[in-house]
């Protein structure tokens, strides 16, 4: 095959950032994605309805004004966050989805939650109106090693909290790991999960092989081989509770290469042209759609774009900026490592 036509895709989970970053990575969403699922951990975080309409007008100012795009609000979950707000901005058609980030588990998170007891009245709150949780699947406990905090996450955490609220409707976002995917396939219709692009093509040797590759590192961190082939598996498979979150997460090279680097991928800009790659490498691409344009609508109750997008496959390897340049500074852009053929028509 050389040319797949798929309705227009959207991202179920990205970072868009304020500011001048905001300008500078917004019309690459904008121009593959019509819709995507925003994350709210800004400086200070998007915590109640007030933030996320100030944040999505600051998000349509920003706006070229020839793309068409939709920004899906989410709230981020805090042990003050008030239920009643929740709702009201639920209802509205304001806020698409709650964030829940444990405290301390990566980038701007300390706002998150220490204490899932105190939450619980929101979390009610949710199931009771079917608002969509989203999860950031890792433990923060220093005593666990990194490569394993999703896996304990889904034991300790997600697992006890889904028995006690089990009409609660749970995104599991950005799964690394075969026990993630197979937690997501053995459970009930309430739990669904989000796979990054980056994470169905390295694994943890792109970080650490060679020299430290900061531009790889990324949270939850890329597991082992195994953990890669069970992602690729899972999202090529057809299966309606795996879909496309690119997790894009532009951080300026200065914050990435550096002793204590940030944690996050910008892949906004070559996201389909690598899943493209992928799903062709799986003999997958009539799976393509589902990935990356009808099983998250299905999900979130939203209908499935109308527009078409056309994927074409070029002869020659197509290429990308190795970083683009922001009002922030420069941010460099996924190397997914291989020669990569699709091209966005
Ligand atoms: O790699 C990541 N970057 N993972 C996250 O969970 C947050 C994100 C960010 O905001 O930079
Ligand atoms: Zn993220």
């Amino acid at each position: 095959m050389t040319e797949i036509t798929i309705p227009r895709p959207d991202d179920w989970h990205l970072h868009l950032r304020d500011g001048a970053m905001l300008e500078g990575v917004l019309p690459y969403s904008a121009r593959d994605f019509a819709r995507a699922i925003i994350m709210p951990n800004l400086v200070p975080p998007v915590v109640t309805g007030a933030d996320a309409a100030a944040y999505r007008d600051r998000i349509l100012a920003a706006l070229p004004k020839d793309l068409d795009f939709t920004p899906l609000m989410t709230l981020y979950l805090t042990e003050g966050t008030d239920p009643a707000d929740v709702a009201s901005a639920h209802a509205s058609g304001l806020v698409t989805a709650v964030k829940l980030y444990p405290a301390g588990a990566t980038t701007n998170s300390h706002s998150g939650v220490r204490d899932l007891g105190k939450v619980m009245p929101v979390l009610e709150k949710m199931a009771e109106i079917g608002m969509p949780l989203c999860i950031h699947g890792e433990v923060t406990d220093p005593a666990v090693d990194i490569f394993d905090r999703e896996a304990v996450f889904i034991d300790t955490v997600l697992d006890p909290l889904r028995a006690r609220v089990p009409e609660l409707r749970i995104t599991l976002e950005h799964v690394t790991t075969s026990q993630g995917v197979d937690y997501v396939m053995g459970a009930d219709a309430n739990l669904a999960a989000t796979i990054t692009t980056h994470h169905l093509m390295i694994n943890r040797n792109a970080i650490l092989v060679g020299g430290i590759k900061p531009h790889y590192y990324c949270l939850p961190v890329a597991k082992r081989e195994s953990h890669r082939l069970a992602l690729r598996k899972a999202a090529t498979s057809g299966d309606k509770r795996f879909f496309l979150g690119t997790d894009s997460a532009p951080h300026v090279d200065p914050l990435k290469e550096c002793a204590c680097g940030c944690a996050g991928i910008f892949t906004a800009i070559n996201t389909l042209s690598c899943l493209a790659h992928v799903f062709e490498e799986e003999g997958a691409l009539d799976h393509l759609a589902g990935f990356t344009s009808r099983n998250g609508p299905a999900w979130y109750g939203l209908p499935v774009n109308e527009a078409m997008v056309t994927l074409v496959r070029r002869e020659t390897p197509v290429h990308w900026p190795e970083r683009i340049f922001t009002g922030d500074g420069p941010v460099t852009v996924f190397d997914p490592l291989l020669p990569i053929h699709w091209e966005v028509a």
